[in-house]
């Protein structure tokens, strides 16, 4: 069983970022699972707090669950056509120690997904993350890319993925992305 861990990028409750991760949970293909992760209550980044009190509680499972998953799936909203901070402040947790990094992040591949409601898919945000993924010493997935633009159309008022367009594009992401993960499974 492949598994791929998917950390929504938004602690809305209405998340159309969450909402697409829901999706993808159900759409996972075959021998893969889903698993859903969440930034919720991870505290802002601290070095002060840190060299006293290590990494926090919420990040520190965080970090566990990427380093127990075989892939990595981002959902990533766009604020100011970039990737958001919230988000990051989370991932530059997951990347501290700096001796954990390899365990944690090295290697491991990880796709982007995202939604807006707005008309560019989180194209920008997704671009903002590749050199961060870098930096992390992860492997991108760059076989397919799923960008919802208009996302208060594309989800019912239920939060459900309606748009059968966008159902399957995300499910032939998830097919592209879940081969990518077993092709490098250790
Ligand atoms: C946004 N939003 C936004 N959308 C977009 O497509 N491009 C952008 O540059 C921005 N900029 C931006 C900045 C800030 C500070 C906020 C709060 C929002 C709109 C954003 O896509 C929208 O709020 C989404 O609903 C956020 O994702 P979730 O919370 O629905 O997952």
């Amino acid at each position: 069983m492949t598994t791929i861990l998917a950390i929504a990028g938004s602690v809305r409750a209405k998340s159309f970022n969450a909402m697409l991760l829901r999706a993808a949970v159900e759409l996972a293909p075959a021998g893969t699972v889903v698993e859903a992760a969440s930034i919720q209550d991870i505290p802002l980044y601290d070095g002060d707090a840190e060299a006293a009190h290590g990494v926090p509680p919420a990040a520190q499972a965080l970090k566990d669950r990427i380093a127990r998953a075989d892939g990595v799936l981002l959902v990533t909203p766009e604020y100011n056509n970039s990737l958001p901070g919230t988000f990051k402040n989370a991932i530059d947790w997951t990347s501290r120690p700096p001796a954990d990094l390899a365990r944690v992040w090295g290697g491991r591949p990880v796709g982007m997904i995202g939604a807006t409601p707005g008309p560019g898919g989180t194209g920008m945000a997704q671009a903002a993350w590749l050199p961060v993924l870098r930096t992390l010493g992860t492997l991108p997935f760059f076989g397919a890319r799923v960008q919802v633009s208009g996302a208060g159309k594309a989800f019912d008022d239920t939060g459900r993925l309606a748009d059968a367009a966008v159902r399957a594009q995300l499910e032939k992401y998830l097919a592209g992305f879940a081969a990518f993960v077993a092709r490098q499974a250790r």
